[in-house]
């Protein structure tokens, strides 16, 4: 079975064309990183690359598309909504695709408030197992065939300030986990753990307290074994960490639509673990 991941694509409004009024002030901070910062430019085509990776998905018959986060730039519903649709009709359709959200989805309390991700995402999000869910809707699982399931959880949360990136699971949603982990219903399954914030960076350390998971270890404490994969983002570097037999296999999509960086995780699983995993570039469009 074969399962794409990808992460932080970052689907971007031409803010210079919005009153600016409406943004509020965390985004006309975030404007310096935008324009000066060149962030525009970066992610100035991240619509159509999510719509040649979606196109890929198809093209390499991947059963699961995993997007672990940060869809938009700024939380903005007109973002949301270009992301929902590169994605095509894989979005629609929670047996083929699973996703969850990043802290620029929820970069204000505003965007939280009138669930802005639910309501373009919320299809995605039903539990497949009943009564597994800790906060809100995670974590929620999704069973692929006979040999693997995805586990969805929640670590973005609204920045006190913009510039701050850290997330958290908290306890409620960390209990649930082991009560699934557990579920003789996954026994011999491969369990992919979908989660914006990386629990360890490429160099295989604990990331910085204003940018990291909190509970980074308490996640990794309850996934023990090759049998597991974390999949993530929020870190811009592709990496994939093997599972040493305690740890779990840990992967980071990038920034699957950065402009000269841009590609994902094609992910191999067999007899309830990952066989393999290859990292590809986006086929380009003709
Ligand atoms: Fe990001
Ligand atoms: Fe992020």
């Amino acid at each position: 079975m074969r399962v794409l991941h990808l992460s932080d694509v970052h689907v971007t409004e031409r803010y210079s064309a919005l009153p600016w009024r409406k943004l509020g002030w965390r985004r006309w901070l975030a404007l310096l990183e935008l324009g000066p910062g060149g962030r525009a430019q970066a992610y100035a085509e991240a619509g159509c690359v999510l719509g040649a990776i979606a196109e890929d998905a198809e093209r390499l018959g991947a059963a699961h598309v995993v997007v672990s986060g940060d869809l938009t730039a700024y939380a903005l519903d007109a973002e949301f909504a270009a992301a929902r649709k590169a994605l095509g009709s894989r979005a629609d359709d929670p047996a083929r695709c699973t996703v969850v959200p990043g802290n620029h989805d929820t970069f204000t309390p505003g965007s939280l408030r009138s669930a802005r991700f639910e309501r373009h995402f919320g299809q995605l999000l039903a539990s497949d197992l009943e009564g597994t869910a800790g906060e809100g809707p995670y974590p929620f699982v999704r069973l692929l065939g006979e040999e693997a399931a995805v586990v969805g959880l929640l670590s973005a949360r609204v920045p006190r300030f913009p510039g701050l990136a850290h997330g958290w699971l908290g306890r409620p949603q960390l209990e649930a986990l082991r009560r699934v982990v557990a579920d003789p219903r996954l026994e011999r399954r491969a369990i992919l753990v979908a989660v914006h914030h990386a629990p360890r960076t490429p160099r295989g350390r604990p990331d910085r307290r204003s940018h990291g998971l909190l509970d980074a270890n308490a996640l990794l404490d309850a996934l023990r074994g090759p049998r597991f994969a974390i999949l993530h983002g929020h870190i811009h570097r592709p990496h994939h960490q093997p599972s040493d037999g305690v740890l779990p296999h840990l992967f980071g999509a990038g920034s699957s639509t950065e402009r000269g960086r841009e590609g994902y995780w094609c992910i191999e699983l067999a007899d309830g673990i990952v066989r393999g995993a290859e990292w590809r570039r986006p086929t380009p469009a003709p």
